[in-house]
C-alpha cells in the first residue's frame, strides 16, 4: 500500500510535470514556429524591397493577354522577369487579379529565393499586395508575405503545390489560365 503511494506521488510531483512542460514548451515552441513562416519583420522587409523592384512591371516585355482565372479572380494577366535587390538577382513572376470588368483588385508575386531560404518549397518567396502596393493580411492580421501558409491545408504554398511537374507554377501547365 505505502509503495503504491509513493509511486502515485512520484508520478503526480515528479513524472507529470516534467511530461506537462515538455509539451507546454513544444505547443509554444511550434507556434512561434509557424509564426515565423511568414508574416515576420524579414518577410514585409523583402516584399516591401520587391514592390520596388517590380516597378513598371507592366511595361515588362515577357507577359500574358488577359486571361481567364481560376483561383485568383475571374481574369489574370501574368508577367516574368529577373528583378534585383541587394545585388542578388531573383525570378520574379507577378500575376494581376483582375475583376469581372478587367480591373485590378490585387497583385500577386512569386519571387524565387537563395538557395537554402524554403529548399522543401523550391525557395519560392509569396506575397500579395492591395493595389496601392500595401501588404495584404489574413484574418489574423499576419502579412501575406513570406513562406505564406507553409505546411498549412490552405494558402499559396498548398494550393500551388497542385501545380502540374511539382513545380509551383501553372503558367507551364496544360491545363490552366482557360485552356
Ligand atoms: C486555391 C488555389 C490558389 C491559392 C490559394 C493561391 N494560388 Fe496563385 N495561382 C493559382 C492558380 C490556379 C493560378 C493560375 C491562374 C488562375 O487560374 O488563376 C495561380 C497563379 C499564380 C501566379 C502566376 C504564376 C503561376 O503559377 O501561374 C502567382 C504569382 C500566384 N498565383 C501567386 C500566389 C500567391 C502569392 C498566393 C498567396 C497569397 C497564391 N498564389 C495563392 C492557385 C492558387
Amino acid at each position: 500500500m505505502k509503495r503504491i503511494l509513493i509511486f502515485c506521488l512520484i508520478v503526480i510531483f515528479i513524472i507529470l510535470p516534467f511530461f506537462s512542460g515538455k509539451t507546454l514548451n513544444s505547443a509554444i515552441g511550434s507556434e512561434e514556429k509557424a509564426n515565423m513562416l511568414f508574416g515576420g519583420e524579414d518577410d514585409v522587409d523583402f516584399a516591401k524591397k520587391m514592390w520596388k523592384s517590380i516597378k513598371g512591371y507592366q511595361d515588362w516585355l515577357i507577359k500574358s493577354d488577359i486571361l481567364p482565372g481560376k483561383s485568383h479572380g475571374p481574369f489574370v494577366r501574368v508577367y516574368y522577369n529577373m528583378v534585383s535587390a541587394d545585388e542578388k538577382n531573383y525570378h520574379a513572376i507577378v500575376k494581376d487579379n483582375l475583376d469581372s470588368n478587367k480591373e485590378l483588385t490585387a497583385v500577386a508575386l512569386m519571387v524565387q529565393r537563395e538557395d537554402g531560404y524554403d529548399p522543401e518549397n523550391d525557395n519560392w518567396f509569396w506575397v500579395k499586395y492591395e493595389t496601392d502596393g500595401s501588404i495584404s493580411k489574413n484574418d489574423k492580421g499576419l502579412a501575406l508575405a513570406g513562406k505564406v501558409a507553409k505546411g498549412m491545408d490552405m494558402g499559396c504554398i498548398a494550393c500551388h503545390k497542385g501545380a502540374a511537374d511539382k513545380d509551383y507554377i501553372f503558367i507551364n501547365d496544360e491545363k490552366a489560365y482557360g485552356r
